[in-house]
Formats: structure tokens, C-alpha cells, sequence
């Protein structure tokens, strides 16, 4: 191979600068992405003004992004980069909860309340009890595990996007299961929402004819000393966006049951989390 950089050997010729004492994993890595990007610009045969564009966009996506803001996430989220990643390091037994995207409106150490507790503060939209519990594959209850919840309101807006209009740990709230394996707590039946689209993923979306729109879901991360934490969400099946998801985030095994009671004025949406052990499967090596 010629150590000048030519069309055809243009991969192969970057890759072959990476010294000797690399990191096994970064080479393994980097080769690969020189390897698929060189390739996608073959493929395209990408032109001048449309490799300016697409700098032009990244660098629009630095731009806007700060600590509350990560417009990079929003991109690997739009392009289904962040379900696929998801996908690869948490494969999990049939029966057991799937996974599916964090989000950027996670808040740590939110309220921890008792079972049956409301953690709708704001008194708007439709209410909804929350109840199910946490097993392990062979369906024994899960004692001390930890069901950190989280959704949007009425509105479509979390509490986050909107401080000091909207109270702080609005439909948040963690519940932790006793010997029964069972939790309990009443929020409001979540609406679907667009992602925040004013940005340049917003635009690509735009130019891709593509809508910003996510189903109504309510997030969760059940953690459980000696289990894999699952972090999910569970959706309301009749959403428009249902099969739309902007973000890709919807799997079948996630789609709640929501079903009016006490006369028709509240929901109830019974869901069962199941774990499996920790020390199966672990996920691959980071660099
Ligand atoms: C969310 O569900 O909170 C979310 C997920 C990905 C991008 C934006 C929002
Ligand atoms: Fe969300």
C-alpha cells in the first residue's frame, strides 16, 4: 500500500498512522469509523458544498448545545444511533423488561414517597393510578427495589423545561417495594410531546419531512441490589405517534394497558417490571 493518500486505499492509508502501542479497543473502534465514513463518502460521492453543509450542522449542534441542553444526544436520538446502542448492551431474556432511551429530563435523587402516594403536584390532567410489580424472571417479588418514575404534564412539558412555572417534581417521584414486590402510586395518563426542535435536529427533521413528535409514555429506572437496572418507559397504545416515534423508542412489550375506573373519571395502567440477574451477560468492554 502507497503510505500517499489516494481515493481508492484512502481508508486504509489514515488507519495505517495509528501507532503501534494504540489502545486495542480505540484502534478496533476508529478503525472502523475511518473505515464507514470514507466508504459513505464513496457511496455518495459527497460534494464539496454538502461536506460544508454538514460541518456547518455539526458545528450548529456544538453550538447549541450547554449543560442543560445536549443537541449531540438529540441527533443520536433522531437518527435511532441511541436505541441501536441500547439495543446492543442490554439484551435480555424473553420475559424480561426491555429497555428503551433515558431521555434528557432525568432528575437524581427525586422525592421518595409511599406506596399509594400522588406525585402529580400541579393538579392538571387526567389521573391516572399506577400499580404492578417488580419480579424476577421465575415471577418471585423483588423486595427493596427502587422504581424511580418520571413524565410530562398536561401540557406535554416536564417539570425541568419549565422551572418555576411548573413545580418542581411534578410527576416524579421513587417508590420502593416491600416483601410483596408491589408498588403503587398516582400520577396522570401522560400526552405525547414534541422533542425540543428549534435546534438543527429540528431542522434536518424539517428538511426530512419528518415530525418531532413522541408518544405518550411515562419513563422508569427500576434498580434492584444484584439486578440489571432497567431503565424504560411504559406507552399508551392508542397515541397517534404510537408507530412514529421520533426517537424509535417504542417496543410492543412496553405498550401499557390504560383502562378507565371509579366511574370512569380516573385510569389505572397496571405494569409488571422483571429483572434479571446482574451477572448475566455482561455488556462489551468500553475503551
Ligand atoms: C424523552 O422521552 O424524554 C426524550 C427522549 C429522547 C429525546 C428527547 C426526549
Ligand atoms: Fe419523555
Amino acid at each position: 500500500m502507497t503510505k500517499y493518500f489516494t481515493e481508492e486505499g484512502s481508508a486504509e492509508t489514515v488507519n495505517a498512522r495509528m501507532a503501534d502501542g494504540t489502545n486495542p479497543r480505540l484502534r478496533e473502534v476508529m478503525t472502523s469509523v475511518v473505515k464507514y465514513l470514507h466508504a459513505f463518502a464513496k457511496d455518495v460521492e459527497l460534494t464539496q458544498e454538502e461536506w460544508e453543509c454538514g460541518i456547518d450542522f455539526l458545528t450548529k449542534t456544538g453550538q447549541i448545545s450547554s449543560e442543560e441542553r445536549q443537541e449531540f444526544i438529540l441527533l443520536s436520538d433522531t437518527l435511532g444511533l441511541s436505541m441501536l446502542v441500547d439495543a446492543i448492551n442490554n439484551r435480555r431474556p424473553t420475559g424480561a423488561t426491555e429497555n428503551t432511551v433515558l431521555g434528557p429530563f432525568h432528575v437524581k435523587d427525586a422525592p421518595i414517597h409511599q406506596a399509594g402516594d400522588s406525585i402529580n403536584l400541579d393538579g392538571k390532567g387526567e389521573s391516572c393510578l399506577f400499580e404492578g410489580r417488580v419480579i424476577d424472571i421465575h415471577g418471585e417479588p423483588i423486595e427493596g427495589a427502587c422504581i424511580d418514575v418520571w413524565s410530562d404534564d398536561a401540557e406535554g412539558f416536564y417539570d425541568v423545561q419549565k422551572p418555576g412555572e411548573i413545580p418542581k417534581w411534578n410527576n416524579r417521584g421513587r417508590f420502593i417495594t416491600g416483601s410483596d414486590g408491589i408498588y403503587r402510586f398516582t400520577s396522570i395518563k401522560p400526552v405525547s410531546y414534541p422533542i425540543p426542535d428549534d435546534g438543527p435536529v429540528g431542522q434536518m427533521l424539517g428538511h426530512l419531512g419528518r415530525h418531532p413528535y413522541r408518544p405518550a409514555h411515562v419513563h422508569f429506572m427500576v434498580t434492584a441490589p444484584g439486578h440489571k437496572t432497567i431503565v424504560t418507559h411504559t406507552f399508551v397504545g392508542d397515541d397517534d405517534y404510537i408507530s412514529d416515534d421520533t426517537v424509535f423508542g417504542v417496543k410492543e412489550t412496553l405498550v401499557a394497558s390504560f383502562e378507565l375506573i371509579k366511574g370512569e373519571t380516573e385510569w389505572r395502567s397496571p405494569f409488571d417490571f422483571v429483572m434479571v440477574p446482574e451477572s448475566s451477560d455482561p455488556p462489551p468492554k468500553a475503551c
